[in-house]
């Protein structure tokens, strides 16, 4: 006789995976109603936290308990939530507010790409191209959705910006040039970090026009070049940034952005890549994440040491260092091969 007075670990564990984008979708809820921005000033009960957001109190309660089991938000025995570390970065003024990037990441379309996992394995192809007919950069280019993601990258990339920086040297004298920089968040703090240095900040046309670095005032040590990083990318420059943009793109498309860089190098100059290095085994990594969304949206893939050597040597460039920078992605040093 089989022994069902418990049901088996396994089975538990297995359930709850399947339930798991619960708490995406309910991270997605109440970010989208701001539930954080009302606890800025203290802890409030459920029925004050409905009013406030126009929602009712037994639904947003049940909502809060299952974010509290994962440390976001908490509740004190009168039954009053507070903010936690994560819940404070939920709020719209929080210094680095991780808001837009919760929005962007959960986003309709991402969500409708991530139902289509057995077609995409299947064919190889990324979902978002055949739930919407348009490679994700292409479709980007004439869509409302667009300051959705732009504003979510520049979100979800401000946390790791100042580890990044500050976990490499750049040479009073250099020019940095960032490549598929986005709003320029990364140079913006390179160049508050290291007042000898010049920026490029290198992207298509419409988003390098939603740029940051006038948040420098009056210090010009930058200079925006729109263009696309297919054809080729500012000569002259000491260093070449590319964060979270290989990830995106198939090993061919990432050589042909290599060699670009490569053709606008001087002597001396560098690649910076700046993504995930995945490490051998199966423990849990963000980079692990982050390729199902490669898989799933663009042609990209997160990907190993050995593989951005392999990529490197295919655009005459050698890997020299992979540097750690104490958040979830690495630098990895590219020199003239
Ligand atoms: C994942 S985002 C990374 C943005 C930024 N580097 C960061 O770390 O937040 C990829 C960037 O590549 C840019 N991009 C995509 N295709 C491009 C192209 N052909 N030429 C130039 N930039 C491009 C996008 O506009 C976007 O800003």
């Amino acid at each position: 006789m089989q022994d069902v007075s418990k049901l088996d670990q396994a089975a538990l564990n297995l359930l709850d995976h399947a339930l798991g984008y619960m708490y995406a979708a309910a991270l997605r809820g109440v970010a989208q109603l701001g539930v954080a921005d009302q606890l800025a000033a203290g802890p409030r009960t459920p029925a004050e936290l409905a009013a406030a957001t126009g929602t009712q109190t037994a639904f947003l309660h049940r909502t809060l308990k299952l974010l509290a089991t994962r440390g976001v938000f908490r509740e004190d025995e009168d039954g009053r939530f507070h903010l936690t570390p994560e819940a404070d970065a939920l709020r719209s003024d929080a210094p680095s507010s991780l808001r837009p990037a919760v929005i962007m990441l959960t986003e309709n379309n991402f969500w409708q790409s991530a139902t289509e996992f057995p077609a995409t394995m299947r064919e190889g192809k990324p979902a978002f191209e055949q739930l919407f007919g348009k490679s994700f950069f292409d479709y980007m280019v004439n869509s409302e959705d667009a300051a959705v993601f732009h504003q979510g990258m520049a979100s979800y990339a401000s946390a790791g910006n100042p580890f990044i920086a500050q976990s490499y040297e750049f040479p009073a004298g250099s020019t940095v040039v960032d490549v598929g920089g986005g709003h320029g968040g990364f140079l913006l703090t390179v160049l508050r970090e290291n007042p000898g240095v010049r920026g490029v900040l290198f992207d298509s046309d419409y988003v390098v026009a939603g740029h940051c670095l006038d948040e420098l005032g009056a210090d010009d040590r930058w200079e925006l070049a729109p263009g696309d990083f297919f054809a080729e990318v500012p000569s002259g420059g000491d260093f070449y940034v590319l964060k979270y943009i290989l990830h995106d793109w198939s090993d061919e498309e990432c050589v042909s952005i290599l060699r670009n860089c490569r053709r606008a190098m001087t002597p001396g100059s560098r690649v910076l890549v700046v993504d995930s290095v995945i490490p051998p085994g199966n423990e849990p990594h963000t980079g692990k994440l982050l390729d199902m969304f490669m898989m799933l949206v663009v042609t990209g893939r997160e990907r190993s040491e050995e593989e951005f050597a392999s990529l490197f040597a295919k655009a005459d460039l050698r890997l020299s260092r992979v540097i750690p920078t104490g958040s979830p992605v690495s630098i990895v040093e590219g020199v003239a091969g």
